[in-house]
């Protein structure tokens, strides 16, 4: 990683005109609801709840645009968190929304998977507690240029952080067809992954996948355009070739085996996921008895209310476990 890329961003900032519209998402084949940022950040009271803060050092390991990190430092005046994000454009939406807060915030761009590497570049040995709200944001969504919706013309791009890593393109022209059948069928959980594999790379042969709307085409020539539980048939490949661009759950199992590290011993961890792929790595690691104390039994989910407001919330799991004072034998 470059020098420039783990660079802590001073505060306080510029206010990107865009700050307003910050606001996270997943992927529910849904038009976005950008116009109300606090609202849309899920779960954010359980969040706080599980993390109690105090007086003490947090880290929000996916920041996006600021929505858990605000309400950790609201929580209580002495807090102080250290923000992680990997795309320089949420980190300049965290920055507006933050700026408030002064050096009560330390903003950081760096994959999570290497959140304990930014913590000791701080000098920080551990923190009380620490939050990770998965998936991706709105503005990914919706910036066009990004490549990561199906309905927006992009390049076939999909990088959280387009400066570093293999476009989804690139991705497409390497793996054979069979490698590319499985990334749709590991990460989409797509049956149908053979056929759109082989139509995905027919196109890329014939010279006719330059854009997000080709790839939906080539996806579409191979299973029809039937929508399944009103879920675009390309929901699932686009999110499997997300998920392989910016190796998610490599990031997510390197995030939860640096937990016992960077949270102190009685800090706590919450991770919102967004998928069951996500949700079983969280779960696994939450039951390390000797290090954790689960507690959520089962996964929190999102309030009917919330739920209604925020429709991408009706798919988030809260899970979050105290660090035991000592490793218990
Ligand atoms: C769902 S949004 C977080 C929204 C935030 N909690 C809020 O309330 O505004 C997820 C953010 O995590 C970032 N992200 C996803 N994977 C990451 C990773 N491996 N390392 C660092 N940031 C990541 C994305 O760039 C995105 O900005």
């Amino acid at each position: 990683m470059s020098q420039a890329s783990q660079a802590q961003l001073a505060l306080p900032g510029v206010v990107p005109d865009s700050a307003a519209e910050w606001v996270w998402t997943e992927e529910t084949g849904e038009e976005a609801d950008v116009s109300d940022f606090a609202h849309a950040t899920v779960m954010k009271s359980e969040v706080v709840a599980a993390l109690a803060p105090a007086a003490g050092l947090y880290v929000d390991v996916t920041v996006g645009g600021g929505g858990h990190a605000e309400a950790i430092l609201e929580a209580h005046p002495a807090s102080r968190v250290i923000a992680l994000d990997r795309d320089q454009t949420a980190l300049e939406a965290a920055r507006a929304r933050l700026e408030r807060f002064g050096d009560r915030v330390t903003l950081v761009k760096t994959p999570f998977g290497r959140v304990a590497e930014a913590l000791d570049a701080l000098g920080v040995e551990s923190v009380q507690g620490l939050c990770a709200d998965l998936g991706v944001s709105s503005p990914q969504l919706d910036d066009a240029a990004r490549g990561m919706s199906f309905r927006r013309e992009g390049p076939i791009d999909m990088r959280m952080d387009p400066s570093e890593g293999e476009t989804a393109l690139e991705l497409i022209a390497r793996l054979t067809d069979d490698d590319l059948a499985n990334v749709i069928y590991d990460y989409g959980e797509e049956r149908r992954s053979r056929r759109i594999a082989r139509s995905v790379k027919r196109a890329f042969a014939d010279n006719q996948l330059e854009t997000t709307l080709d790839l939906r085409r080539a996806i579409v020539r191979a299973v029809g355009p039937v929508r399944v539980g009103g879920v675009d048939p390309a929901t699932r490949t686009f999110q499997a070739l997300r998920i392989a661009v910016n190796h998610e759950l490599d990031e997510l199992e390197s995030l939860l085996a640096a937990l016992p590290r960077v949270v102190a011993p009685g800090g706590v961890a919450a991770v919102i996921s967004f998928h069951s792929l996500e949700d079983r790595l969280v779960k696994r690691a939450f039951q390390a008895k000797r290090t954790w104390q689960s507690l959520t039994k089962k996964p929190l989910v999102a309030t009917d209310e919330e739920g209604a407001a925020n429709p991408r919330s009706r798919s988030a799991k809260l899970r979050a476990a105290r660090r035991l004072e000592e490793e218990s034998p």
